[in-house]
């Protein structure tokens, strides 16, 4: 893929590092969410890029929210979205978070553990609440098992707790896990849901909702199933097991900005170390490229022409293992200040500087 002219004019009129995001790719995107997922309720998970120029497009092209904390929901109110298009999601939030949430009017809250339905009942009494599960992350690159989701029996007893303490339950959730490049995963997600369904229909707890997540994927280096495919598989399976009374919610983060990106570096230094070429790059692995930690890897594109040779990326920092990809092929001329243009970077980059919303621990002195 080559970069167009347009975005490589703009990109030379500023410093780098930056993010360049392609509105017409966004607004794509958001159009062929709505379209594929149309009898669904769309909610952005805004840990995936929460720009507010990114924001404001979402908003216009009325997609909802999914949010992780207080830090996230207040990027939203300042943008005047209401809490009516908000869900918070996250399946542990701060105390203080989900107090705040209630008293802005958020009504919809997901739980995973007993404590958080505790939490929930006492700092948003009578909310709506949706229990994640434990769902197969097969196909994922990024997955999300072990640390959220709970088993059927959990989720049996803990709606049943719920319900007991005033809560109102609305339904299921769960998460294939990001980066998820095989279609089944959601269907056999949704087999399992339907099964816990029925029986907590059986124990006097009806649900109305069921809310997909995300793990759409975005085209980095290898071939990926398109939206549609994905949408096609999830109401094939969604007809075949539940009736019209149920609504359906998707979130997803990374497809709706991944491939609406384009990182833009330049090299600070070029040396061999043994028989290793290596580019040091003015940004890294702790300023936007932390996926590379799980072996994500990026197509790189230059205006440099000459023979591939491969090259190590790293970081500027003073850290071994700020290391962003090994075994690049690149031009043998590229050198000082040529600049790099790493694509499909539109999520999970620049939103870790405060990520889910959270930011860094303050330093006191004593
Ligand atoms: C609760 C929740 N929903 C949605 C998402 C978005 O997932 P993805 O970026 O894979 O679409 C995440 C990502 O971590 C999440 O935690």
């Amino acid at each position: 893929m080559n970069i167009s002219k347009k975005t490589l004019q703009i990109s030379k009129k500023n410093e780098t590092p930056f993010l360049i995001i392609d509105q017409t790719v966004l607004i794509n995107n958001c159009n062929q969410f709505k379209k594929n997922f149309s009898n669904f309720l769309i909610y952005y998970s805004i840990k995936a890029n929460n720009t507010n120029e990114v924001l404001k497009i979402l908003i216009q092209e009325d997609i909802n929210f999914e949010i992780a904390s207080l830090g996230e929901m207040q990027k939203l109110q300042e943008l005047n979205v209401p809490p009516d298009r908000i869900i918070f999601s996250a399946p542990t939030k701060l105390s203080r978070d989900i107090e705040l949430a209630y008293k802005y009017g958020i009504t919809t809250y997901t739980f995973d553990s007993l404590m958080e339905v505790e939490k929930i009942a006492k700092f948003a009494p009578k909310s709506n609440i949706l229990g994640r599960i434990i769902v197969d992350n097969t196909g994922s690159e990024w997955p999300l098992v072990g640390k959220f989701g709970m088993t059927i029996s959990e989720t049996l007893d803990f709606f049943l707790h719920a319900k007991k303490i005033g809560l109102n339950p609305l339904g299921l959730s769960f998460h294939v896990g990001s980066q998820n490049l095989q279609p089944d995963s959601w269907e056999k997600a949704l087999e399992k849901v339907h099964h816990l369904w029925e029986q907590l229909q059986k124990k006097g707890v009806h649900l109305s909702v069921i809310n997909a997540g995300g793990g759409f994927p975005v085209h980095y280096t290898k071939d990926i199933p398109s939206v549609e495919v994905i949408a096609s598989k999830i109401k094939k399976t969604a007809e075949k097991l539940f009736k019209d009374q149920t609504t359906f919610y998707i979130e997803p983060g990374r497809r709706m900005l991944g491939n609406a990106g384009i990182l833009v570096a330049s090299v600070i230094n070029r040396t061999k170390r043994g028989e290793k070429e290596w580019l040091y790059l003015d940004t890294g692995v702790y300023h936007g490229f932390q996926e590379t930690i799980e072996g994500f890897r990026y197509e790189v594109f230059t205006e440099k022409t000459g023979e591939d040779i491969p090259f190590v990326l790293c970081g500027p920092t003073c850290d071994s293992t700020d290391i962003i990809m090994k075994e690049v092929l690149l031009p043998d001329t590229v050198t000082l200040d040529d600049r790099l243009y790493f694509l499909s970077c539109g999520a999970y980059t620049t939103s870790y500087e405060a990520y889910n919303g959270y930011g860094y621990p303050e330093t006191i002195i004593v």
